[in-house]
C-alpha cells in the first residue's frame, strides 16, 4: 500500500520527507519519490527500489525548498519504475496519490481528445492533469480541487501542491487513511499518525470525502459539498521510539517477542485480572439476545476470527457464520437483525472487510470491530470497538496482532458466554485464570523453543513445499502456519484439517513435504496421531508441535518434535502460534528474503 507525506514547513522539508517516508516502508512500496517548491520553482526526485536510491539521488542533487510532498508506490496501474513513481507533475502541479482512481480510463481519454498528453502508465496521472486543466480554464486552486474531487470515483488520499503557491498543500480522502499534523508554525500531512511521529503528536484524521487546504498557521477541512467541518485534534500515541527495531534484526522478530507485554496489556482491558472476571464489554454488541454472529476479515485477521468461531459456538453456544471479506461482500449472505457482525482488522483500512461491514451495516446489524487502530475507517464505522492494543505492528506478516486479536475474542467470548447463561461464574473464573496466565507460559516458551525452532528452519529452508496439520482449534492455526511460511519465505506451504488428509493430500505425501503436525495433548490428540501414522507409513517427514503428554504418548520418529507446556485449551491457540511465527521467522532469514517487507505484499491492502 503506498506511503503519503507532506510538509508546508519554516526549514528544508527534503530530508524531512523522506525520513517520514522511512516510517511507512512497513506498508510496502516499489519506487518512491519528493517534490518540493523552491524559488517559486516545482522540482522532484524519484527512484525505483527501495528508499536508498532515493536518498541516493538527494544527496547527489539536493532538493531545497520549505514545502513538498513525498510518496512510497506499491504499484497498482503501471510498472514500477521511475517514469511512474510519484510526485506527478503537470504544468506547475504535483500529486501523491494512495488508492485507485476507478474511472481514470474515462478521465484519461476525455482529456487526451482534449489534447492533454500523458507520459506515465498510472490511474494517478489523470488527477493531475484534470487540475492543470482547471487552472488553465482559469479556476483557482481551490475551485479546482473541488471540480476534480467531484469528477473522479474511487478510493483516494491525495496531497497535491501548485508551483505558484509555496505556502499550501491541499489533500482528499475517500478510503485510504490520511492524517493532518499539527506543528508550531508547520503543518504535516502523512497516511498515518507513525509517518508524522517526530514532527507532532497533535493528529486529525481526515474523514471519507473530506478535502482539507493545509497553510502553515493551520488546515481548513471541508466535506465533499465544500461545506467548513470540524475534526478533532487528537494525542496520537504511535511515537517515534514505538516503531524502531531495538536489538532486533527486523520488526517482525521484535513484535513477536513483545508478544507477551502487548497481550497483556490488551487483556488489562478485557479481564480483572483481581477479580479474575471479564470486564463489561462495548455495550454497542447486546451479546445475551443475539440469534447469531457473522464474523469476517482477511488474511490472518480471518484465521484468528475462525478460532474465535470455535469459541464463540463453545463457550456461547452463539452460530457462528464465517467468511473472508473477498467472499462475504458478495455473497448476499442472509441476515437479520438478531444477529450481529464482528469485523477484524489489524489497520481497520481493507478495502475488502470494509465493504464488507457496510453490507452487514446496510442489513440493519450491529457492527463489532476488533482493531488495532482505534482512529481507523472500520472503528469508526462500528457500533462497538474493541481494540487489541497491540501497539504499531510494522512488520508485514502479522504476528502480535494475531495473538492480541486472539485474546481479545477469547474474552469476548467468555463475555458473551456469561451475558448468556452459557458460562457459570465457576467456568468464567477458570478461563479467565489461564487467560492471565497466558503471557507468562507464552514469555517461558518463546526462549525456550528459539535455538531448536532457529537450528530447524535451516533444514526447512531446503524444502519447496510444507503441509501444516490441526484439528479443533489447531486447524486454523494449520492455515496461520502455512500463510506465514509462504507469505515471508517463499516457500509453498498449505495448512489443512488433518481430518481431511485421507481425502486428498496424503497423495502429496513423500520424504519432499515436510508435514507440520499441530496437536496438543487434547481431545483431539489419539486421531491426531493416526494422522501422523499414515505419514509416516508414506515416507513423510514429521515436524511435531505438541506438549510433554503428547510427545510421551506419540512413539513416531519425527524430523523434530517441538515441546510445549501443557496448557488449557482456551490458550492453546495463542501458545501454539510462537513456535509457527518463529519457524516462519527464522526459515524466512535463512532464505535471505525481506522479511518485513516480502515481495509483492502490503501491511493493509486498502485497494480491492
Ligand atoms: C498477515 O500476515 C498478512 N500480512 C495479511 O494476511 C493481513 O492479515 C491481511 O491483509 C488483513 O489485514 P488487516 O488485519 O489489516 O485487515
Amino acid at each position: 500500500m503506498c506511503g503519503i507525506v507532506g510538509i508546508v514547513g519554516v526549514k528544508p522539508v527534503a530530508e524531512r520527507l523522506v525520513d517520514a517516508l522511512k516510517r511507512l516502508e512497513y506498508r510496502g512500496y516499489d519506487s518512491a519519490g519528493v517534490a518540493t517548491i523552491h524559488d517559486n520553482k516545482l522540482d522532484r526526485r524519484r527512484a525505483e527500489g527501495k528508499l536508498f536510491n532515493l536518498e541516493t539521488k538527494l544527496a547527489g542533487e539536493p532538493l531545497p525548498g520549505l514545502i513538498g510532498i513525498a510518496h512510497t508506490r506499491w504499484a497498482t496501474h503501471g510498472v514500477p519504475n521511475e517514469t511512474n513513481a510519484h510526485p506527478h507533475f503537470v504544468d506547475g502541479v504535483a500529486v501523491v496519490h494512495n488508492g485507485i482512481i476507478e474511472n481514470f480510463a474515462e478521465i484519461k481519454e476525455e482529456l487526451g481528445a482534449e489534447g492533454a498528453i500523458f507520459v506515465t502508465q498510472t490511474d494517478t496521472e489523470v488527477v493531475a492533469q484534470l487540475l492543470a486543466k482547471y487552472r488553465r480554464q482559469g479556476l483557482g486552486r481551490r475551485e479546482g480541487m473541488h471540480e476534480m474531487l467531484r469528477h473522479v470515483t474511487g478510493a483516494y488520499a491525495l496531497a497535491v501542491i501548485f508551483e505558484d503557491d509555496p505556502s499550501t498543500i491541499m489533500a482528499a480522502r475517500s478510503g485510504p487513511p490520511l492524517a493532518v499534523g499539527y506543528g508550531d508554525g508547520e503543518m504535516f500531512l502523512g497516511s498515518d499518525a507513525i509517518a508524522l511521529s517526530p514532527f507532532t503528536n497533535r493528529i486529525a484524521y481526515l474523514q471519507d470525502g473530506d478535502w482539507a487546504v493545509l497553510g502553515r498557521d493551520g488546515a481548513q477541512i471541508f466535506d465533499l459539498a465544500g461545506n467548513r467541518v470540524e475534526r478533532p485534534i487528537q494525542i496520537s500515541s504511535a511515537t517515534a521510539y514505538m516503531i524502531d527495531k531495538g536489538n532486533h534484526r527486523h520488526f517482525m522478530e521484535k513484535e513477536i517477542y513483545e508478544q507477551p507485554e502487548v497481550i497483556s496489556h490488551a487483556l488489562s482491558h478485557y479481564v480483572d485480572f483481581a477479580e479474575q472476571k471479564v470486564r463489561p464489554v462495548d455495550a454497542g454488541i447486546d451479546f445475551a439476545n443475539l440469534r447469531g454472529l457473522a464474523i469476517s476479515a482477511c488474511g490472518t485477521a480471518y484465521l484468528a476470527g475462525l478460532v474465535g468461531k470455535y469459541w464463540f459456538e463453545r463457550y456461547a453456544r452463539l452460530p457462528v457464520e464465517i467468511d473472508v471479506a473477498s467472499e462475504f461482500r458478495y455473497r448476499e449472505m442472509p441476515l437479520s437483525r438478531d444477529q450481529a457482525a464482528l469485523f477484524i482488522s489489524q489497520s481497520g483500512e481493507t478495502a475488502d472487510t470494509l465493504a464488507s461491514l457496510r453490507y452487514c451495516k446496510d442489513n440493519g446489524l450491529k457492527i463489532g470491530a476488533v482493531v488495532n487502530v482505534k482512529e481507523s475507517t472500520i472503528a469508526r464505522e462500528a457500533d462497538a470497538v474493541f481494540p487489541i492494543l497491540a501497539g504499531p505492528e510494522i512488520g508485514v506478516a502479522s504476528t502480535k496482532a494475531f495473538t492480541c486479536q486472539l485474546a481479545v475474542l477469547a474474552s469476548l467470548a467468555v463475555s458473551a458466554g456469561r451475558a448468556r447463561g452459557t458460562l457459570s461464574e465457576a467456568d468464567e473464573k477458570q478461563l479467565v485464570h489461564s487467560l492471565i496466565e497466558m503471557p507468562r507460559i507464552m514469555s517461558k516458551v518463546i526462549n525456550a523453543v528459539q535455538p531448536q525452532i532457529e537450528s530447524l528452519s535451516r533444514d526447512l529452508s531446503k524444502f519447496k513445499d510444507v503441509l501444516y496439520l490441526g484439528r479443533g482449534t489447531s486447524y486454523p492455526l494449520a492455515l496461520e502456519g502455512a500463510l506465514k511460511l509462504k507469505e515471508i519465505s517463499y516457500i509453498h506451504a498449505e495448512g489443512y484439517a488433518a481430518g481431511e488428509l485421507k481425502h486428498g493430500p496424503i497423495a502429496l505425501i513423500d520424504e519432499n513435504m515436510p508435514v507440520i503436525v499441530i496437536a496438543p495433548f487434547d481431545r483431539f490428540f489419539e486421531k491426531t496421531v493416526s494422522n501422523m501414522q499414515e505419514v509416516a507409513a508414506r515416507g513423510g517427514r514429521i515436524i511435531f508441535i505438541t506438549d510433554e503428554k503428547g510427545a510421551a504418548a506419540s512413539k513416531l520418529e519425527t524430523m523434530a518434535t517441538i515441546v510445549l507446556p501443557e496448557v488449557a485449551e482456551i490458550i492453546s491457540p495463542m501458545i501454539y502460534s510462537i513456535p509457527i511465527q518463529l519457524l516462519a521467522y527464522h526459515t524466512a532469514v535463512f532464505m535471505g528474503t525481506d522479511v518485513d517487507q516480502p515481495r509483492n505484499l502490503a501491511k493493509s491492502v486498502t485497494v480491492e
